[in-house]
């Protein structure tokens, strides 16, 4: 079975507590467990990681080409400026599909861009909980090639 190395960044840990109008009222262990389900649906492993700092979320990168074949990331503010994620993306070598709770490209000028998106397959974005479903599928078609 294909391994997904599951991969939230900065401030996720306190969905349920930001604003639901625009993430959704879901906490992110509701939110993971929703992504297990997801998972068995579509013969995939999934294994979930979340952090604050910086450093922790490019060390897991660099310990993944073992363990995972492919990435679905929300590095949640991050994604709008963390070249130190973007070279750690490109260092772990594994198909990745980046994916956003709320519509990125709809909101502030700055969360327009992303220093990662050059390097993942597809973004999706907007859906809320379901966009994770949607990034399993792409991600999945992704490493079977
Ligand atoms: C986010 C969007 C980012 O702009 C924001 O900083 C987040 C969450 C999302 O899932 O919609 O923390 O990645």
């Amino acid at each position: 079975m294909n391994r997904v190395a599951v991969m939230h960044g900065v401030n996720l840990d306190m969905l349920g507590r930001r604003d639901p109008a625009v993430y959704g009222s879901q906490t992110l262990a509701e939110l993971e467990s929703a992504v297990t389900g997801f998972a068995a649906e579509l013969e995939l492993e999934v294994g979930f990681f979340q952090t604050n700092f910086e450093g922790e979320f490019v060390e897991h990168l660099h310990g993944l080409r073992e363990t995972a074949d492919g990435i679905l990331l929300n590095p949640g503010a991050w994604t709008h400026y963390s070249w130190a994620i973007h070279d750690a993306l490109e260092i772990a070598g594994l198909p990745a599909v980046e994916v956003h709770l709320s519509a990125v490209e709809r909101r502030e000028e700055w969360r327009r861009v992303s220093v990662i998106g050059d390097l993942c397959l597809a973004t999706v974005s907007g859906q809320g909980v379901d966009g994770y479903r949607e990034g399993l599928v792409r991600l999945r078609r992704g490493i079977e090639g």
